[in-house]
C-alpha cells in the first residue's frame, strides 16, 4: 500500500472542496498521496473542536506533520496567532501553501521539517499534533516526548489519537515529563493536552 508519507511518485488528481468549521467556510486543495484527501478527517475536526481556542489568539503555534494544512490555516483564521507547519511530505506541504494563500492566511510559515529538525531555534506557545501513526510509534514518540524543548515555560502540547493506536498507552508515557489531560473524546478520539511539569 502506498503510504502518504513517502509519496512523491503517485499520480497527480488535484482536487478543491469546501468545509465548514465554526461557520466559516474553508476551501482546500488535496491530492492523492497526502492525509485525508478527499474531506476533513474526523480526527482533525474533533481536534480542533475541542481546542481552546480564546487562549491561543495571538499566541506562536506549531502543527507537526501538517498535512495539506487544514489545522493551521483554521487556527490562523480563527485566532489570529502566528503559525508554523512543518512536515516530510513535500506534496502535502505545496498544498498547504497553496491553502494558506487561497484562504486568505499570511501570518504562516510552512516548512519541509523532520520533527523539530528546521525549527529547533525556535519555542513556542502551542504545539498540536495529529501524528503520523503509519510512520510508527519511534516517529510518533520523537514527536510528542521531544515537543517539551520546543515549548515556552508556559507552553502545552495538544494530540488528538484514536484509542486503537495506542493513545491510554501513549498517555501513560507522556506522564513522564508532562502533566496530562484527556480534554475530550469522541468516537475512540482520544485529545489529549499536556503541560510542562
Ligand atoms: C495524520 S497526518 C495529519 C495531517 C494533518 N495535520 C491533518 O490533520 O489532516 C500526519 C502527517 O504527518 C506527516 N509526517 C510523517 N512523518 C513526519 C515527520 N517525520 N516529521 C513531520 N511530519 C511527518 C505526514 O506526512 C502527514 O502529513
Amino acid at each position: 500500500m502506498a503510504q502518504y508519507f513517502t509519496n512523491q511518485e503517485l499520480k497527480s488528481e488535484l482536487r478543491k472542496w469546501k468545509v465548514s468549521i465554526f461557520n466559516n467556510t474553508f476551501t482546500f486543495y488535496t491530492d492523492n498521496g497526502v492525509f485525508s484527501k478527499d474531506h476533513l478527517d474526523f480526527g482533525t475536526r474533533t481536534f480542533l473542536e475541542n481546542l481552546p481556542l480564546e487562549e491561543m489568539r495571538d499566541k506562536k503555534i506549531l502543527d507537526v506533520g501538517c498535512g495539506y494544512g487544514p489545522i493551521g490555516i483554521v487556527l490562523s483564521k480563527l485566532t489570529n496567532a502566528s503559525i508554523w507547519m512543518v512536515d516530510v511530505n513535500r506534496r502535502a506541504l505545496h498544498l498547504a501553501k497553496m491553502n494558506a494563500k487561497e484562504n486568505g492566511v499570511n501570518n504562516i510559515e510552512i516548512l519541509e521539517s523532520d520533527c523539530y529538525q528546521n525549527v529547533s531555534s525556535l519555542k513556542f506557545d502551542y504545539i498540536l499534533t495529529n501524528p503520523p501513526i503509519h510512520a510508527g510509534k519511534e516517529k510518533v514518540y520523537e514527536i510528542v516526548m521531544n515537543a517539551r524543548h520546543y515549548l515556552n515555560p508556559e507552553g502545552k502540547l495538544f494530540i488528538v489519537i484514536r484509542k486503537d493506536q495506542g493513545a491510554k498507552s501513549m498517555i501513560n508515557d507522556l506522564k513522564q515529563y508532562y502533566t496530562v489531560d484527556v480534554i475530550a473524546k469522541n468516537k475512540g478520539f482520544f485529545i489529549i493536552s499536556c503541560f510542562l511539569s
